[in-house]
């Protein structure tokens, strides 16, 4: 392969990844977004081969070497997007970022061990990028097993809050600076590099322990972002064009959709990026008395909406959980036919990853017109005669409205100023963050307990 056709090809692979970012952008062009991302990355394998056929270093063993590990790695890719839930989309992602935060070590290490022939600007450039590549990739393999841990439930999701948290980062941060100096100036060398990664990994691992489980979302778009930037220092060490460019990509977008989350929780971006500074913990006081709930059946259900005009209905993870997108869909045609008003609330962060519920609801065919974002419904569900909160639990949450509680200050749908609001969930249980929710107890709210699936067939059934 020539070298100005790999550069043709660089470029447009990298044109198909930004036509793939864009397309992604959007519900209804998603799809061709992600062919976009197919072959862009088909081609950027090819052209690396071609490159590395080209170096003309590379022995035999090399290229056997790249095929295996291709067909295992391809093998483990299909087996995983053909088996995971989708309910288990967050904690994938996550263990992937920790991958990229893994490779970007290991790339950094060796590149350090294979460069010791550079000498003067070559070699104090070549050193930065070395530790720049594997500080962030430090940070973002510990971060990522965390976040993998806390979304898959395998530790807990309370935000860790250690004495003194903020100075134990800015001490991690102001070390590794030190070290750095020293690294490039000193010949401090491998010992340098040895333990600023040390302090990295424990950097990571506290960065993502700090932040509590209702912030998770941004935490996911921010370890993105991380891998991103991991990538781009891995092609710089490499002096691989496409690969700063992909890094560049996906650093800048993770970071541009976690502004965005924090927007949208109310959060500020630097605390979350910085491991929650700035936040006090706060606690949550379970002996609270919220009275006394009032629990439905599906035929009384199906009765308050057959005399409904205006209906909302506000999925949550709990509708992922129970795949119930499905005869919710089936629901809303129906009373659709009946000529009712019926639209969905959705809120920024429902569900476990961004857009898992207009995913869910996409695939079942809702209409996308009818589907609004939080910001468009909340004022108008006082004037809604029923509100159906399926499987949403914190994202309907009025403790959020009240300081001292994980979720205080998080925007929420102010369901409760409906005429009446039904809780479909299993059992009285509080949400991801582990906050009570006083909505269950309002004189207006009535709880479906149950399945949400099963209890939508039964409303189905009476309607
Ligand atoms: P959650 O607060 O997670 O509550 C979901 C509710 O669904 C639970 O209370 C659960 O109650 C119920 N549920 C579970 N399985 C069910 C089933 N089979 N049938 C009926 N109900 C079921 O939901 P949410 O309102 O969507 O809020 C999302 C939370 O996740 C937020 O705190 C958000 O910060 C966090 N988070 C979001 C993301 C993104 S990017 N969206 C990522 C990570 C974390 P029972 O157990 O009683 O049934």
């Amino acid at each position: 392969m020539s070298e100005g056709l790999i550069t043709a090809a660089y470029i447009i692979a990298a044109l198909l990844f930004i036509a793939s970012l864009s397309g992604l952008s959007s519900q209804e062009t998603a799809k061709q977004g992600n062919v976009f991302g197919i072959i862009g990355m088909t081609i950027a394998i090819i052209a690396t081969i071609g490159a590395m056929v080209n170096a003309g270093d590379a022995g035999a063993w090399s290229y056997t070497l790249v095929a295996v590990l291709m067909v295992i790695g391809a093998a483990i890719g299909i087996r995983l997007a053909t088996t995971v839930e989708m309910t288990s989309m967050p904690e994938l992602i996550a263990i992937l970022h920790s991958f990229v935060g893994l490779a970007a070590t290991v790339i950094g290490f060796n590149s350090y061990l294979d460069h010791d022939i550079l000498l003067g600007a070559a070699k104090t450039i070549h050193n930065v990028e070395v530790f720049l590549g594997i500080f962030i990739g430090a940070v973002t393999f510990t971060g990522s097993i965390v976040a993998f841990g806390k979304l898959s439930g395998r530790v807990n999701s309370a935000a860790l809050s250690l004495p003194g948290k903020n100075w134990i980062n800015i001490a991690a941060i102001t070390s590794s600076v030190l070290l750095l100096v020293g690294f490039i100036s000193g010949g401090w060398g491998l010992t340098a590099l040895i333990l600023m990664t040390i302090i990295a990994l424990a950097f990571g691992w506290h960065l993502v322990a700090s932040i509590g489980g209702a912030d998770m979302p941004v935490v996911v778009s921010m370890l993105n972002s991380y891998s991103g930037w991991a990538a781009a220092a891995t092609g710089f060490m490499l002096s691989n064009d496409l690969l700063i460019i992909i890094g560049a990509l996906v650093g800048s977008s993770g970071a541009i959709l976690s502004y965005i989350m924090c927007k949208a929780m109310n959060r500020s971006f630097i605390s979350v990026i910085l491991g929650g500074f700035g936040n006090e913990a706060t606690a949550q006081n379970d002996d609270q008395d919220y009275g006394t709930h009032f629990e439905t059946s599906a035929q009384e259900v199906a009765d308050s909406l057959a005399t409904a005009k205006n209906v909302v209905i506000v999925p949550g993870y709990g509708m992922a959980v129970a795949q119930a997108q499905y005869p919710v869909a089936e629901l809303t045609k129906r009373l659709r036919a009946k000529g009712k008003n019926v639209r969905f609330g959705i809120h920024p962060v429902a569900g476990r990853l961004p857009g898992h519920m207009n995913v869910l609801l996409a695939e079942a065919k809702v209409p996308y017109d009818i589907v609004l974002e939080m910001d468009e419904i909340n004022d108008d569900l006082s004037d809604t005669d029923v509100v159906l909160v399926i499987g949403a639990n914190d994202t309907v949450n009025p403790a959020a409205n009240e300081p001292g509680t994980p979720i205080s200050g998080m925007p929420v749908l102010s369901v409760w100023e409906a005429e009446k609001v039904v809780v479909f969930k299993r059992s009285m249980g509080a949400g991801y963050a582990g906050v009570q929710n006083p909505l269950f107890f309002k004189e207006n709210s009535e709880m479906l307990l149950g399945d949400a699936k099963a209890s939508v067939d039964a409303i189905l059934q009476n309607l």
